[in-house]
């Protein structure tokens, strides 16, 4: 029997950046706030969907900020950053922090930790990480962090798909 062959993919050369982000849309992924504390003590933090697990010995994650960010230089620098997995209710929270804005933090409930995190309270779980080395790529720089501490409360998790925030319980529902 002869292996069929694909005639019907496009060429990525010639996409356009609407077409390339809906592809990669389809890859259904949790929300993520990355954040850390500036030298002067501001808590800083955004929304990220790029954080992926890497390795688990050593214990190693990574996620991917864009180039343009008014924080690259900040996080270049600094020693931890934390990852805080979005619970399904903090869709409010994952928004306030995708968008510029002089306090992120405001009326937000965290705290901060030891080694210059900021831990965000209802995360369903948080990653306390050595920013152990970056990877140039294209507009993102890729992050790759050791987790030294963590907390996992759990629970149901906040969940991105095709430009929209989704949950498992609507999934169930469908
Ligand atoms: C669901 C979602 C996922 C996102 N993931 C990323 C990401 O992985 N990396 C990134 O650089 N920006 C990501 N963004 C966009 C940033 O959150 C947004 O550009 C934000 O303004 C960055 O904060 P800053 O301007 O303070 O750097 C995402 C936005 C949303 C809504």
């Amino acid at each position: 029997m002869e292996t069929p062959i694909a005639t019907d993919l496009l060429s990525a050369a010639d996409a356009d950046s609407r077409s390339l982000r809906n592809l990669l849309g389809q890859f259904a992924t949790g929300v993520t706030i990355i954040t850390t504390l500036a030298a002067d003590g501001t808590p800083i933090g955004l929304t990220a969907n790029s954080f992926s697990s890497v390795s688990l010995e050593p214990a190693l994650v990574l996620w991917s900020l864009d180039k343009r960010s008014p924080n690259l230089e900040l996080f270049r620098h600094i020693k931890h950053f934390a990852i805080n997995i979005l619970a399904a209710d903090q869709q409010q929270l994952s928004n306030r922090f995708a968008r510029p804005a002089d306090d992120k933090f405001e009326g937000v409930d965290f705290r901060v930790c030891s080694n210059g995190t900021v831990l965000i309270d209802g995360a369903l779980a948080t990653l306390v990480c050595r920013n152990e080395r970056q990877i140039d790529a294209g507009d993102h720089l890729i992050f790759i962090g050791e987790i030294c501490q963590y907390s996992n409360a759990g629970g149901e998790p906040l969940l991105f798909h095709a430009g929209q925030y989704q949950s498992l319980s609507q999934a169930e529902c469908a």
